[in-house]
């Protein structure tokens, strides 16, 4: 099976080639979408719709859901709950994520699914007797996860959707129980977690057999299915209580893991407040803490708006150091303010405030690398197994919804006799003041373990309108690189008026202030990086930044799309 790419423009792709054994298996979606033989679509300006997402079996039940009526917030659930079937690395049930959307009426909507610490967490649950942090422990297995929030998001999403969720649900479930043929991509990843899928289960899983997975194989998840069953006839109800909710908790009494019933009963998604602010002309709207995508992409946006970016232009020295200067501050306030809101209080208003933001700059020096403060340093970690949706319908609806593992496949724990994946978020947390967690980022008290409490997050998903009216769906995976893409898509689409495709597929860079460094992807200008380095800054080389999703709304209403070219990703839409 070879997946195939389509350039913007020319339809170079090719149908992933047969299996006759189960040619004629189609999704019970009007069957229309068949699970053997599908492409990725990377570049597409559509007339009225679409879906992006990590995967092209994905993008095409969000495309059948709108074409059966579904608005954009249909496409939504049915999308990601396509993803926890075929994109098991990041797509599922067992995490949780972030709505940002904006109904056709105006009205913006921002839904917290984000998971919680349990109620047996405690502060220093990752640290030996000695007082050192066991990152083994907040990384992988069953002491790892979080309360679950995505069945919870989803039904919440839901009171904006306009067909019943049991119509969403369905394809989702066919897949699972039929099967679907796995890319070469998804053959290579099962392969090569293979030993960590036996040391963290207790039980037998669909994702290890004893032959090496190959592209065109064909998954089935018989468990999944039933599980997707019971949420289908019970609703939320069929995840946090019932059989679900005990095959959770048995699941983590034989793997020493603490999420309870009680955990499970008592998880609610909210809906908050989003963060809105204007740059060059333009309203930005993005998710509030306990992320630290809007309040950043809100710092590190205003903090460059009085530059000519523009002239400067795009991968030119001045515009890249500018940049990775306002990242080197905007993440250092991450670190210091920032956590779940319900516990700590955010200064959001000052931290997005021109006289705040004026003070962080005035040690700004253009020809200079600034220093970090010198804390223990991690590494950046380049896994990216988060997973980002765009989507816009013919009514102008936009939902944009980021969602999360957090590392490649989670814990590794599949739930026994559930089957799917819990998420290693307990991570995300500040495990020990100024020990970096797996994406090298630190924190202190502000994003401290506590019960109950929702682990600070990166996810940033956006929308942007000009004049009132929708300009943009954008997000992406990448761990703390995902609002360092975010912010430098918006730039390269309003500064440098680049193209969808260009804006999601030219190299990126990031800084985070710790570890003191720049991450350059791939591609990106060797002249550039050694002027930096000149000018005193550490540079690092990097494969891919991210996996950006991005729809652009042109000034006819045409929807200019793109799926990113690092992975599977696909569109659909018409
Ligand atoms: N787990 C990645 C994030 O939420 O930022």
């Amino acid at each position: 099976m070879k997946l195939k790419f389509i350039l913007p423009g020319i339809l170079l792709c090719a149908a992933v080639s047969s299996f006759a054994q189960n040619a004629g298996s189609i999704v019970g979606v009007g069957k229309q979408v068949d699970p053997y033989h599908y492409q990725s679509v990377k570049s597409v300006t559509y007339n009225k719709a679409c879906v992006a997402s990590a995967h092209p079996i994905a993008s095409e039940v969000g495309l059948v859901i709108m074409r059966k009526g579904g608005n954009a917030f249909d496409a939504m659930i049915a999308t990601q709950l396509t993803l926890a079937v075929v994109y098991p690395d990041a797509g599922n049930l067992g995490g949780g994520g972030f709505l940002t959307a904006r109904r056709s009426d105006g009205k913006l909507i921002t839904i917290d699914f984000r998971e919680t610490a349990s109620s047996q967490a405690t502060r220093d649950m990752y640290l030996d007797k000695n007082g050192n942090a066991q990152l083994n422990l907040s990384q992988d297995g069953h002491l790892s996860s979080g309360v679950p929030g995505t069945v919870a998001g989803l039904f919440a999403i839901h009171k904006y959707a306009k067909l019943p969720f049991s119509e969403l649900i369905q394809p989702a479930i066919d897949l699972a129980e039929n099967g679907y043929a796995i890319s070469a991509r998804a053959a290579r990843e099962l392969n090569s977690l293979k030993n960590e899928f036996l040391k963290y289960n207790t039980k037998p899983t669909a994702f290890v057999k004893s032959d090496p997975w190959k592209e065109g194989d064909t998954l089935y998840q018989p468990e999944l299915a039933a599980t997707l069953k019971r949420i289908r006839d019970h609703g939320a109800k069929g995840f946090y209580e019932g059989e679900t909710a005990k095959l959770i908790v048995e699941e983590m009494k034989r793997g020493n893991g603490i999420l309870n019933y009680d955990d499970l009963k008592n998880y609610v998604a909210k809906e908050r407040p989003p963060i809105t602010f204007s740059y060059r002309g333009y309203e930005i709207v993005s998710f509030p803490p306990p992320s630290s995508g809007g309040l950043l992409i809100a710092e590190m946006l205003k903090m460059i708006e009085k530059y000519p970016m523009s002239s400067y232009g795009f991968e030119s020295v001045k515009s890249t150091q500018l940049m990775i200067e306002v990242e080197r501050r905007a993440y250092a306030d991450r670190a210091q303010h920032m956590g779940d809101p319900d516990f700590w209080k955010v200064p959001e208003k000052t931290l997005m405030s021109d006289a705040y933001l004026a003070e962080r700059m005035k040690d700004y020096d253009p020809s200079h690398a600034s220093k970090s403060e010198n804390i223990t340093a991690g590494v950046v970690h380049e896994s990216d197994q988060t997973t980002h949706i765009s989507i816009i319908d013919e009514e102008g609806n936009m939902t944009a919804v980021t969602t999360t593992l957090n590392n490649s496949y989670g814990s590794k724990t599949v739930v026994g006799g559930a089957g799917f994946f819990l998420n290693d978020e307990m991570d995300d947390f500040s495990v020990k003041p100024g020990v970096p967690n797996m994406f090298g980022a630190v924190g202190g008290d502000a994003n401290a373990i506590a019960p109950g409490k929702r682990m600070l997050s990166s996810m940033t998903p956006t929308l942007v309108l000009k004049n009132g009216k929708p300009f943009m769906v954008v997000g992406t995976p990448g761990g703390t690189t995902i609002c360092t893409s975010v912010f430098q898509s918006i730039v390269d689409v309003i500064d440098y008026n680049m193209s969808a495709a260009d804006a999601v597929n030219k190299p990126k860079f990031h800084h985070q202030w710790l570890p003191d460094e720049v991450v350059i992807e791939k591609g990106f200008s060797p002249d550039v990086k050694d002027a930096l380095e000149k000018m005193g800054y550490t540079c690092k080389n990097r494969g891919a930044i991210g996996r950006t999703e991005l729809i652009k709304i042109l000034p006819d209403g045409k929807r200019e799309a793109a799926a990113d070219s690092r992975g599977d990703d696909s569109l659909a839409g018409y």
